[in-house]
């Protein structure tokens, strides 16, 4: 049956982490696939999360379904946190939201869903994007387009041409928008910017899909909702696909969002009914453990306190980290500016590495980085920073 297939393609982010398993090096370091580590080199469960694993494992009473769009209670709380409690998005009843299987989940899921009502519409996506936007998109049958983001050159946003492209975009088309901490080139709109960019989508009449998978990794939980802050003010449709892999650690546990923005409530709810039957084909209901360790820890003041300062904790750390690259690879006489490293935010870096550096990094010294020279900074730890800028020294110095 498979004789005559060629096989397909590791993938470009996944496909790293095998192989980095497989490398034998013992100083071999992982800044491909955006997974948080800690100084050790750990991805650690957080201590909020076990705290809540506790309370639910003396708690739970049934391994049964839940409902399609998942438990009420994580909806109700992943809101909470998207908009801000007292939002009138949230009063108003004109949002809903299901409980998907992380944040690829929720992006296919909305993608299926516009699909169904929208097939002529285009997806239009950032230059450049996180690898699988194109593939979850084209997978869901759209025709898809760029807009400018990144000026390469000056290693900053391009928003002249964003903006440029914005304004060519119909109405009626869709505009994918990374939230916070840009994945891949951790830069980011400015606040003046995204209400720029909030009133062109106003004015064309495209459909905002803010993607929201970095909340709390660039300012704080509350600073980083300032994008989605910006679309709900004006009232119309947008969707927001999160997810807790990031912010909570919960990546295995597969828990993410979907949630759809309506000009009212009773629209809100014949979105609600489509939103189930797309979920019903392709999943039938999420997995429950991780959407209820996330809404054990937002509806528990003490367990959110300590979430919080959990997280402070992984974004200075994230930091500490871009400060010591730059110091790294300036302190070894590496000819250029990379200051622009620690001015980005989240856990990437554009590090502007050509294609045959990262080759080389990656044979001769087991340093994986994704192609097209992104940087996971959380990768980095004290133990191993010297190393890796040795290794970009050499590599930069041949
Ligand atoms: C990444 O960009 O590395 C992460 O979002 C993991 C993934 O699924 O690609």
């Amino acid at each position: 049956m498979w004789q005559n297939i060629e096989a397909a393609p590791a993938d470009s982010i996944l496909g790293l982490t095998d192989a980095f398993k497989k490398d034998g090096n013992p100083e071999k370091v992982n800044l491909g696939v955006g997974v948080y580590k800690d100084d050790e080199g750990n991805t650690p469960v957080l201590s909020c999360v076990k705290e809540a694993e506790k309370i639910l494992l003396a708690s739970e009473k049934t391994k049964s379904y839940l409902p399609i769009p998942g438990d009420p209670g994580y909806g109700k709380n992943v809101q909470k946190l998207l908009f801000g409690e007292e939002n009138e998005v949230i009063n108003s009843g004109r949002a809903v939201t299901a409980h998907a299987p992380g944040g690829t989940g929720a992006l296919r899921v909305g993608g299926d869903l516009l699909k169904k009502f929208y097939p002529d519409a285009k997806v239009w996506l950032s230059s450049p994007t996180w690898a699988n936007h194109n593939a979850v998109f084209s997978a869901a049958g759209f025709e898809l387009e760029q807009y400018a983001y990144y000026d390469a050159e000056n290693r900053q946003l391009d928003f002249d041409g964003m903006t440029a492209s914005l304004e060519n975009i119909p109405g009626g088309d869709v505009v994918l928008l990374h939230t916070c901490c840009h994945n891949p080139s951790g830069v980011d709109p400015d606040r003046e910017q995204w209400r720029r960019i909030a009133a062109i989508s106003n004015e064309k009449g495209w459909i905002p899909f803010l993607d929201f998978a970095y909340q709390g990794f660039g300012e704080s939980v509350e600073a980083d909702r300032f994008a989605v802050e910006q679309f709900a003010a004006l009232g119309g449709d947008f969707l927001v696909a999160s997810s807790f892999s990031k912010n909570f650690g919960l990546y295995n546990e597969r828990t993410g969002a979907l949630t759809l923005i309506c000009p009212t409530q009773k629209e809100a709810a014949v979105a609600f009914s489509h939103l189930k039957t797309t979920i019903r084909v392709l999943y039938s209901n999420p997995p429950a453990h991780g959407g209820l360790v996330a809404a054990t820890i937002l509806d528990r003041p003490e367990l959110y306190s300590l979430w919080i300062e959990e997280l402070g904790g992984m974004r200075e750390r994230i930091r500490d980290m871009r400060r010591a690259l730059v110091e790294g690879l300036v302190a070894r006489g590496v000819e250029g500016d990379f200051s622009y490293i620690a001015r980005q935010r989240g856990m990437f870096s554009f590090s502007g590495l050509s294609a045959e550096v990262v080759d080389w990094l990656r044979e001769n010294k087991s340093i994986y980085v994704v192609g097209g020279g992104r940087i996971n900074l959380a990768g980095l730890t004290s133990k191993n920073i010297g190393y890796v800028c040795d290794a970009i020294a050499e590599a930069l110095q041949r």
